[in-house]
């Protein structure tokens, strides 16, 4: 079902259009992923979901600072068209813009938002480069080590499975299941070019939006 006549290739376009970045697109992509699975799991409205996390950091790369994303993508979103509803989704995954989230599918967002970065930088530092043998006990690790992904808030990560309502080894557990269906998608697993400089990578990563 598209959400208020907008389908997946309407959000495909807005990120292609405003995002060059191969990793933000992949960002994108996982909390795409990510909401799909929650979205399955509460019985909830999946493409919803999934439009939502695919276009949340949209505007990202071309307007960063106090009142550029997500204001101006929200901006773009009412002039495209995009229901209000989605726009204030949007809007609450920042906490700075003091919209506070309300809706579940808002929950959902800000919970995987962070966590679907981290998880990519651990998959990153493994040989495998894939989520399909990754453990919960050893994310757990890596947000333990201070040094790993610095960029990443642990606070927000609890703060997010906290709101969700779901206990954090869960969230973490739930998380990596869904994005390891997409691992190939993300350019991870098999798909992963050794050539890429894995550790540098993973910063970037964990630090895009
Ligand atoms: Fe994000």
């Amino acid at each position: 079902m598209p959400v208020d006549g907008k389908t997946r290739e309407d959000a495909w376009a807005l990120v292609t259009e405003y995002t060059d970045s191969e990793n933000l697109r992949a960002h994108m992509l996982a909390v795409e992923a990510a909401m799909r699975g929650y979205a399955r799991k509460f019985d909830e409205d999946e493409e919803w979901w999934g439009l939502l996390g695919l276009v949340h950091d949209f505007d990202y790369e071309k307007h960063q600072g106090e009142n550029g994303h997500p204001f101006v993508g929200v901006q773009i979103l009412d002039k495209k068209g995009w229901p209000r509803e989605f726009r204030r989704a949007v809007l609450s995954h920042a906490d700075y813009t003091g919209i506070p989230r309300e809706s579940k599918a808002e929950k959902a967002l800000y919970a995987c938002d962070e966590l679907s970065g981290f998880l990519v930088a651990v998959a990153l530092v493994r040989p495998s480069r894939s989520f399909k043998d990754l453990k919960v006990a050893s994310v757990k690790k890596k947000l333990k080590d201070k040094g790993f992904a610095a960029s990443v808030s642990r606070e927000d990560i609890q703060k997010g499975a906290d709101e969700l309502g779901v206990p954090l080894d869960k969230h973490i557990a739930n998380v990596i299941s869904f994005l390891a269906s997409v691992e190939e998608e993300l350019g991870l697993g098999d798909s992963y070019e050794a050539s890429r400089g894995a550790t540098e990578e993973a910063e970037e990563e964990a630090s895009a939006g």
